[in-house]
């Protein structure tokens, strides 16, 4: 490492610019978030952005030119004056004589230190730099941490320090590391970044008495991970994901997915196929109470998201009437990732005024799902069925015998989001033969309404109907 970085403490010290243009600009709009005086010497017109900083008093603009004197008593020095390599050696030299560290803009040779690229959640700071080796590569990791870090992670930081001393006099050194694990993995740190400063504060309070009355109580997170695709998983998601100590996974969660977990997290499956359940639902709730209460975090991974066909509603329940505490993480559900990735529109002002998610399982005696068949056959209104393959015929039949147009558009989408999607575009009339002839076996929607049109003219756009339709 040919450059040491460290974090300079500017509080009541002085910075010094040399120059006007755009880079002092720049440079000028950093430095004025240092809690510090910022001083711009420009002998000529200075650029409006630098201008607009000196009207606000954030630096103070010395329209002269630059003399040796100026680097004196200085925190830092920064040459930033263009196309003008004489002053820039001058400011460099002046700096170096006086023992003042100084940064020369894209001269690495004439500077003793580089400014990073910074990521700025105040009091949390990232800085990356390169060693002036490869400036673009730093600012695209920077843009990659930016998207990482939540807005809020400067409030989390304010927010633990506030409760820094309280901890301390509190918990044993061992203990207090888990406790803030806890508390930047957990709802505390859910709360604070969701601007839910009260509800963290009770929270904190309420893990850290228990603590000192010995208990360790766990969490679970009930997370939705998409209908297949990996780069479909919330950032909250992958955090849950990566601090698991037990992961509860169905048969819906696509190996992509389970790379991105903890890898010496506990994995269990618990995975249950139409038909096949591996292992009872009460199993799985009783699982979760257990490993949370011996003081896991437990995450119980769900296809899409866990509140839409995904009993989350009831294992929610359970666990608290078990008093554990529990979290949901929202997914992309089934629906929204198959119709994005085959150009479905749930909705259109032309076309589908409304969408209807309706689960396909057979209720009544026929076989057929209990639904409000005249609701569900209004035109200009969008259905989605989940879990409908095996209950195919029967909607069909229903929806037209309810007046629904045998013409309605139709399009199945099997293992939506995935390398192997199947796109089956048909129409009301036909959707029973089309998921026969196809041999439907994976997990599938039925997207039925005028919306669906779109789509199978795109499909035909893409590539002629194989057999069956099957694209
Ligand atoms: C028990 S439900 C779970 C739904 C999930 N909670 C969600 O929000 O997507 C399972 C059904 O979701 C649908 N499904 C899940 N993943 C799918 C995918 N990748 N492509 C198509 N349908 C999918 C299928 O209808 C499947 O039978």
């Amino acid at each position: 490492m040919e450059q040491f970085p460290i974090f300079l403490t500017t509080t009541g010290g002085s910075l010094l610019i040399v120059g006007g243009g755009v880079n002092a600009a720049r440079k000028a709009r950093l430095l004025s978030k240092a809690s510090a005086r910022v001083d711009v010497v420009a002998d000529a017109p200075v650029h409006p952005e630098l201008q607009a900083l000196a009207d606000t008093g954030a630096v103070t603009v010395h329209a002269r030119p630059f003399t040796d004197e100026d680097v004196d008593g200085r925190l830092l020095v920064i040459g930033a004056a263009e196309d003008d390599d004489a002053l820039l050696s001058r400011v460099a030299a002046a700096a170096r004589a006086a023992r003042v560290p100084v940064n020369v803009v894209d001269r690495p040779d004439l500077s003793s230190f580089l400014m990073p690229a910074i990521v700025d959640r105040d009091p949390l700071v990232v800085a990356i730099g390169s060693g002036g080796s490869a400036p673009v590569l730093a600012r695209s990791i920077r843009a990659k941490i930016e998207a990482l870090l939540p807005a809020r992670t400067g409030a989390l930081a304010r927010f633990a320090d506030g409760f820094r001393s309280t901890v301390a006099r509190a918990l044993p050194a061992d203990a207090r590391r888990r406790f803030w694990e806890w508390v930047f993995d957990g709802p505390v740190s859910s709360a604070v970044l969701a601007g839910d400063e009260p509800r963290a504060r009770s929270a904190l309070i309420d893990r850290l008495n228990r603590n000192q009355a010995g208990e360790t109580p766990g969490l679970v997170q009930l997370v939705g991970v998409g209908p297949g695709d990996p780069d479909l998983l919330t950032f909250k998601a992958l955090r849950a994901m990566q601090t698991a100590d037990v992961v509860l996974v169905d048969s819906l969660v696509s190996p992509e997915i389970l790379e991105c977990v903890r890898r010496d997290a506990l994995r269990i499956d618990v995975g249950k196929r139409s038909g096949r359940h591996t292992m009872p639902q009460a199993d799985i709730q009783a699982l979760m109470v257990d490993h949370a209460r011996a003081g896991k975090r437990v995450v119980r991974l769900k296809g899409g998201d866990p509140f839409l066909f995904g009993r989350g509603g009831e294992e929610r329940e359970h666990l608290l009437a078990a008093g554990v505490p529990v979290e949901v993480v929202p997914g992309v559900s089934a629906a929204f990732g198959c119709a994005a990735a085959t150009g479905i529109p749930l909705t259109h002002r032309d076309h589908a005024q409304g969408a209807t998610f309706v689960t396909g399982h057979a209720r009544d005696a026929e076989g057929a799902p209990d639904l409000d068949w005249e609701a569900l056959s209004r035109p200009g209104h969008t259905v989605v069925v989940y879990m409908g393959v095996a209950t195919a015929p029967a909607i069909a039949r229903r929806l037209m015998a309810a007046g629904r147009n045998p013409a309605t558009p139709c399009v199945v989408v099997e293992n939506g989001t995935r390398p192997d999607q199947r796109t089956l575009p048909t129409t009301l009339g036909a959707l029973a033969d089309t998921v026969a002839a196809a041999g439907v076996s994976g997990p599938a929607l039925l997207f039925i309404g005028e919306v669906c049109q779109a789509a199978v003219a795109d499909v035909a756009v893409q590539a002629p109907p194989l057999a069956a339709g099957a694209v």
